[in-house]
């Protein structure tokens, strides 16, 4: 199946035929973002797939997102488009090792990421993202004990800017992000002293990124710690003329749309995430032909999880 005309006009009429709404990750490939009628980051588009009058999502994204969209959205049909797209890091971490985990620290807040199962958000006090973590923590009161899961870099980011030492991180990771490595940003960094370095918390390298800026290899107003949504907002403010991104590549299509004049560069141009990758332009004509894969979650267990993403939304952002 090839991303033509014909594809688009059918994919339209097919979402017009089942009153659904096309929601796209910042990671998809281009040609799913561009017929979406929305892209974002995970919680943006999970606020977007709550808030719409539409029956039916189509989630092209990974597996924990269109959970995540059931969850806040449970009265309507979620679809996505293959549902092998797992997530590496949201399997780093199971509900039954959560449970074993608040075992050993009774009276612990927990934190999940959201890419995280229904499972492990049900197991949780408050949910975050890569854009509020650090506000989601400091709301805690500072003398009761934090468990951050799944991500340790992430969860690093969040002890360095905190400075708390009563939180304990878990040590999962996502493939992508883990492999983008610090050596290999300094490569790139001392090559193109002038640039920006936008960095998602969950990469291997946001650690080496600080420390660059503190030795004063890049100057420290250029390494900025960022969620997929806000690299976008960053685009339009920097006044810098290159960029070199450490995430996943899809997002460099979001980003030259939104600041076409800056040269953005993939800091490692084979971070690509397979899973992301599954959702292609035949596994989303045929979710809207067939109305698969339809994603379920146990009532009581989307009830629990809901919980803890409220309270993530009440904290703020
Ligand atoms: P965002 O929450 O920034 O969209 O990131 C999701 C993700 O999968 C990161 O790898
Ligand atoms: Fe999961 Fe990593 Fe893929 Fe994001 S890039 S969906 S964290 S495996």
């Amino acid at each position: 199946v090839r991303a033509d005309e014909a594809w688009a006009e059918e994919v339209r009429r097919l979402a017009d035929e089942r009153d659904a709404v096309l929601l796209a990750h910042n990671y998809q490939l281009p040609e799913i973002q561009e017929i979406a009628d929305h892209t974002g980051d995970s919680l943006a588009l999970s606020r977007i797939a709550a808030a719409s009058d539409a029956s039916t999502i189509v989630f092209c994204g990974v597996h924990f997102m269109a959970e995540t969209a059931k969850i806040l959205a449970p009265d309507k049909t979620v679809l996505i488009p293959d549902a092998r797209a797992g997530c590496s890091l949201a399997d780093s971490i199971t509900g039954e090792q959560l449970r074993e985990w608040k075992a050993q620290h009774p009276g612990a807040v927990v934190v999940s990421y959201v890419n995280t199962t229904a499972e492990v958000k049900a197991e949780t006090d408050i949910c975050c993202t890569s854009s509020n973590a650090v506000d989601v923590v400091a709301s805690i009161p500072s003398d009761t004990e934090v468990l951050f899961c799944p991500d340790q870099f992430l969860g690093a980011h969040v002890r360095r800017e905190t400075g708390r030492q009563n939180l304990h991180v878990w040590a999962g990771e996502c493939h992508v992000h883990a492999g983008i490595n610090g050596p290999e940003l300094a490569e790139r960094a001392q090559a193109d002293p002038e640039a920006d370095l936008f960095i998602h918390p969950e990469c291997g390298c946001a650690t080496s990124a600080l420390y660059l800026a503190g030795e004063g290899t890049v100057a420290p107003g250029r390494v900025k710690i960022l969620s997929t949504g806000d690299m976008l907002k960053a685009a339009k403010q920097t006044k810098a003329g290159s960029v070199l991104v450490a995430t996943e590549t899809g997002m460099l299509h979001q980003l030259r749309k939104a600041a076409p004049e800056i040269d953005f560069r993939a800091v490692n141009d084979r971070a690509t995430c397979r899973y992301m990758k599954l959702i292609t332009p035949a596994a989303l004509l045929r979710a809207l032909r067939e109305g698969v894969d339809e994603v379920h979650v146990d009532p009581e267990t989307a009830r629990l999880a809901r919980a803890s993403v409220q309270r993530m939304i009440e904290i703020g952002k």
